[in-house]
């Protein structure tokens, strides 16, 4: 992932990224040239115009229409090479086509779901088809994030209550780097997806399986879970700290909550804790870091609790 870009750029993988990156090194060569030519010159003219005795007087200087004329439109054109070019590709990027595959996906405190026509949804990872327009339609359950996806040359705001959008097609099957561009609190920087781009045999293949959730055993799903929404990122499995406890032999211990009390961890202690984790606060522990999770069902939560009952 991400090996085959430049010193200045990343991997090219869509179809809009070979014009970002023309743009972008027209902008980047045309102020190496300015540069050395300003640079230059004015060494040159230190040198040439330097004091050579006591007597030296400089002489009155004339002005130059031709060079002031020259200063003036040579950037004036410049400018406005830059102004079409970059305005004709951000109408590409806005606009998708209307033949667009359409994918849902949802922001929140720290990761991101994707839902398909089909119902499936998955949690951090985008799989979409190679060669065909994808548009996701965006938005936050909390806070503003911004998705990025730097080989594809897209970059959008997810804002809450309000729905934005993006579109690419992907020209290389392979896997890809999604992040969260906008800081949106202390996990942010963990708030990363990876894009799968398949050939349209394997994508139509892997959705088909990606739906049926309901065939899956409760602690299989909860596992998958636990990945999808970012629950790993702050409960170990293991018995290492993290920003929140680890979920080993955490199903039937006693926890000492803020205010002293002790309450067993059984089924409806967990679920309280996945839907409404800041009414109680276990001792040593933050409150309000942990975003609640309502919007999961009732299935997705009993396999949630199945699977932590394992750890
Ligand atoms: Cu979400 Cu940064």
């Amino acid at each position: 992932m991400g090996n085959n870009g430049t010193v200045w750029l990343p991997e090219s993988a869509s179809t809009v990224a070979p014009e970002v990156d023309w743009l972008f090194y027209f902008v980047y060569w045309t102020s190496i040239v300015i540069t050395l030519l300003v640079v230059g010159g004015m060494i040159y003219l230190v040198w040439k115009y330097r004091r050579k005795s006591d007597e030296d007087r400089p002489e009155p200087v004339k002005e130059s229409k031709l060079l002031e004329i020259s200063w003036v439109v040579v950037p004036t054109i410049l400018v406005l090479l830059v102004f079409t070019w970059g305005f004709q590709g951000y109408l590409k990027l806005t606009v998708a086509p209307s033949n667009a595959y359409e994918i849902q996906a949802t922001a929140f405190s720290w990761g991101w779901s994707f839902d398909y026509p089909n119902g499936a949804s998955v949690g951090n990872e985008l799989h979409v088809p190679v060669d065909r327009p994808v548009r996701l339609n965006m938005s936050s359950e909390d806070v503003l994030h911004s998705l990025f996806i730097p080989a594809f040359r897209v970059k959008q705001d997810v804002l809450p209550d309000r729905y934005t959008s993006v579109w690419f097609e992907a020209t290389q099957e392979g896997e890809y780097h999604l992040f969260c561009s906008e800081y949106c609190g202390t996990q942010h920087a963990e708030m990363i997806a990876t894009v799968h781009v398949h050939s349209q045999a394997d994508f139509d293949e892997w959705l088909a399986d990606a739906a049926m959730d309901e065939d899956v055993p409760l602690p299989e799903l909860g596992e998958r879970l636990f990945g999808q929404q970012g629950c790993q990122q702050c409960h170990s499995v293991d018995g290492t700290d993290g920003i929140g406890p680890t979920m080993q032999g955490l199903f039937g211990s006693e926890r000492t909550m803020q205010d002293g009390e002790v309450l067993e961890a059984d089924e409806n202690y967990l679920r309280q804790m996945i839907i409404n984790p800041g009414e109680r606060v276990v001792e040593g522990y933050q409150a309000g870091v942990m975003p609640p999770y309502g919007r999961l069902s009732e299935r997705e939560i009993n396999a949630l609790i199945a699977y932590i009952k394992e750890q």
